[in-house]
């Protein structure tokens, strides 16, 4: 019995250990209706992320469309493996290989919005929280993503962050953009990735916004119609 107990004891303390401490994150202000910012997340994704990452369920069409690009624009621009308009976003790197680079397979993005937790916010902050550590492989660590094995790709962008004793980070070399200029580029693209995880979103709002005033139109004539009915009566 006293086995068992310390058993459930011992597995209890290593799911609060893997758990791990949970970080503050940072709250992404998206607007998932701003087309320039949907725009250009998609361009920033395109050149700083679909080397590595793919976006499966997505075709370019449907994002040419919803995001109102012109098809020539994303043929000429936004395609990097020259596919056809309607295919998938996919990449061309293997999986394996990938693994043996990284230490693991960069993942498809399609759904990393909704299946993180907070989705938006974690990956705002995690596209902020890249830091200075010479013990990791590529030189980099992550305050939202402990030991993760992708570089800092948007580091000339961004620059370099140390974190300091307190736990903050702070920007001690500073890249092609002000600090104000990287968290837009940041939040344009985690507003793209919020888009790519449920297109049908602002489809259904738009959808819901007519059945109200369905509703509404029903509801005042069955109010005449009750008073129609019912005036005989008292
Ligand atoms: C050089 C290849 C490479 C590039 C380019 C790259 N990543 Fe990654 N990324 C990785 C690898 C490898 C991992 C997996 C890390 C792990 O599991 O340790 C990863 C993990 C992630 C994760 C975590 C996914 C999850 O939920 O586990 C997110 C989010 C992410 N990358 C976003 C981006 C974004 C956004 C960009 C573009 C700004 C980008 N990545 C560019 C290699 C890359």
């Amino acid at each position: 019995m006293k086995k068992i107990l310390s058993l459930i004891l011992a597995v209890g303390s290593f799911a609060a250990v893997a758990a791990g401490p949970s970080v503050e994150l940072e709250k992404a202000n998206i607007q998932p209706d701003n087309l320039v910012s949907l725009q250009n997340g998609a361009k920033l994704y395109v050149n700083y992320c679909m080397g590595c990452h793919s976006l499966e369920f997505q075709r370019y069409e449907r994002m040419a469309k919803d995001l109102e690009i012109p098809n020539e624009i994303v043929i000429q621009n936004l395609m990097v493996t020259g596919d056809k308009i309607g295919e998938q976003m996919k990449i061309a790197m293997d999986k394996k290989d990938a693994a043996e680079w990284f230490g693991a397979a960069p993942p498809d993005l399609t759904l990393v919005a909704r299946v993180r937790k907070n989705g938006v916010d974690w990956l705002y902050s995690y596209l902020k929280g890249f830091y200075r550590d010479e013990t990791r492989p590529y030189g980099v660590n992550n305050t939202v993503f402990p030991n993760v094995g992708m570089p800092h790709v948007m580091e000339n962008l961004q620059g370099v962050q140390v974190k300091t004793d307190d736990g903050k980070l702070e920007l001690v070399e500073q890249g092609s953009m002000t600090p104000e200029e990287y968290d837009q580029a940041v939040l344009d693209i985690t507003n793209f990735l919020h888009y790519v995880a449920e297109p049908m979103k602002s489809d259904r709002r738009e959808i819901g916004v007519y059945v109200l005033m369905f509703l509404l139109v029903l509801f005042g004539l069955a109010y005449l119609l009750k008073k129609e009915y019912w005036k005989d009566v008292h």
